[in-house]
């Protein structure tokens, strides 16, 4: 049996190009003892994969040169050399860009119907896919991002960018159930500002490429914000300054903005505002907030399981459409998660 798996060749300068990745075929890995064989279902891609394609020093490790990348993925154990895993489970696990893989059984986790009921969802309400987005990482960053750096509280004003994507559409969505009082997302195209509205139930909504970021949100937010939750940095970062209330918090996410500069982004002009305001910024990484896993999994697996908080994915067919899948995320081609389906 033939597997195949996508290589990083050089390390991209500015936006990727297709001659930095090759589609490598290699023999289905042999699990060792401790291990299990799985044949991936659906592989997650994310912007933060976009980090480790550089070489520069950052909280994971970059990819290395010719060999396969790594990255979120769902998959059936069709072979196992470990206790507790059984041929037919579903589990969850970090090496995906792949179509098979030999997992150490430590560093699976059992997702879907064959789960022990660490999800006290009704496995067959949700889609094994759900486990990389909205019952996943991104959905556990949305909900640490907002509640605990964020501190968000009932009443907050909240404004969440890249809206329409995995992260943004939960803030959104977590924020409204929670009680916010007024919810405002920004978005890169008209359809993604009429979906936060029309079926995310957001209060407003603006295409961020319509106009300035500051203006398009001192008009959606006429009595400021309280949180803002930043999935994209530059313009949309300082804007969201200017608009901050008295003791407000900033939870920097990600700045998707940058991520394919090539010289440094000019920072914020008015971070002076802080002062005035009080107010707070504070970045977060979602690996140090896996304590709340259980929290965020009782809490808001029934309300995906009853359509309380809904959410849309994104899905590509095939591994040779993986790298293609990764540069749409990034291009904003995706309406909620980004999955690629094997
Ligand atoms: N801190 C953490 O632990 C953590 C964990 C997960 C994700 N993140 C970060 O959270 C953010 C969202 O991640 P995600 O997985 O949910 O991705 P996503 O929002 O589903 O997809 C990325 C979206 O970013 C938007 N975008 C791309 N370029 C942009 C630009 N120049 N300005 C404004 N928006 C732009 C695109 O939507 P539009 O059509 O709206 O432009 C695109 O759909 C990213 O910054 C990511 O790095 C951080």
């Amino acid at each position: 049996m033939i597997n195949r798996e996508w290589h990083l060749l050089s390390r991209p300068v500015g936006w990727p190009k297709p001659e930095d990745f090759a589609l490598v075929e290699t023999p289905v890995p042999t699990p060792g003892e401790g291990q299990v064989l799985v044949r991936n279902k659906y592989l997650s891609v994310d912007p933060y994969m976009r980090g480790r394609m550089s070489a520069a020093k950052s909280y994971a490790a970059p990819f290395e040169l010719d060999k396969v990348m790594q990255g979120g993925a769902v998959g059936e154990v069709i072979e196992s050399n470990a206790e507790g895993i059984a041929v037919g489970d579903h589990v969850l696990h970090f090496l995906g860009w792949r179509e098979y893989a030999a997992v150490d059984a430590k560093n699976a986790v059992k997702v879907g119907p064959t789960a022990i009921p660490a999800v006290t969802v009704d496995p067959e309400a949700v889609p094994l896919s759900a486990y990389l987005g909205v019952l996943g990482m991104t959905g556990l960053t949305a909900y640490a991002g907002l509640l605990r750096t964020a501190s968000f509280k009932e009443g907050d004003v909240v404004f969440v960018s890249g809206a329409a994507g995995a992260v943004g559409s939960q803030v959104g969505q977590i924020a409204k159930l929670k009680g916010a009082s007024r919810v405002i997302g920004s978005a890169g195209s008209d359809e993604k500002v009429k979906l936060l509205v029309d079926e995310y139930g957001f209060d407003a909504a603006f295409n961020y490429k319509n106009g300035p970021v500051a203006e398009q949100l001192r008009e959606a937010a006429p009595d400021g914000v309280d949180v803002y939750f930043d999935n994209v940095g530059g313009d949309h970062l300082e804007a969201a300054i200017g608009s901050l209330n008295q003791g407000g918090r900033i939870a920097v996410c990600g700045m998707i903005s940058v991520y394919n500069n090539t010289e440094p982004a000019p920072g914020p002009r008015n971070l002076a505002r802080l002062i005035q305001t009080r107010g707070r910024i504070e970045g977060f990484l979602v690996g140090d907030h896996y304590d709340l896993q259980p929290q965020f999994v009782q809490e808001v697996g029934p309300w995906v399981a009853s359509g309380a908080l809904k959410y849309r994915e994104t899905v590509v067919e095939g591994i040779e459409n993986n790298l293609e899948a990764f540069l749409g995320v990034l291009r904003g081609d995706n309406i909620g998660k980004m999955v690629v389906k094997l």
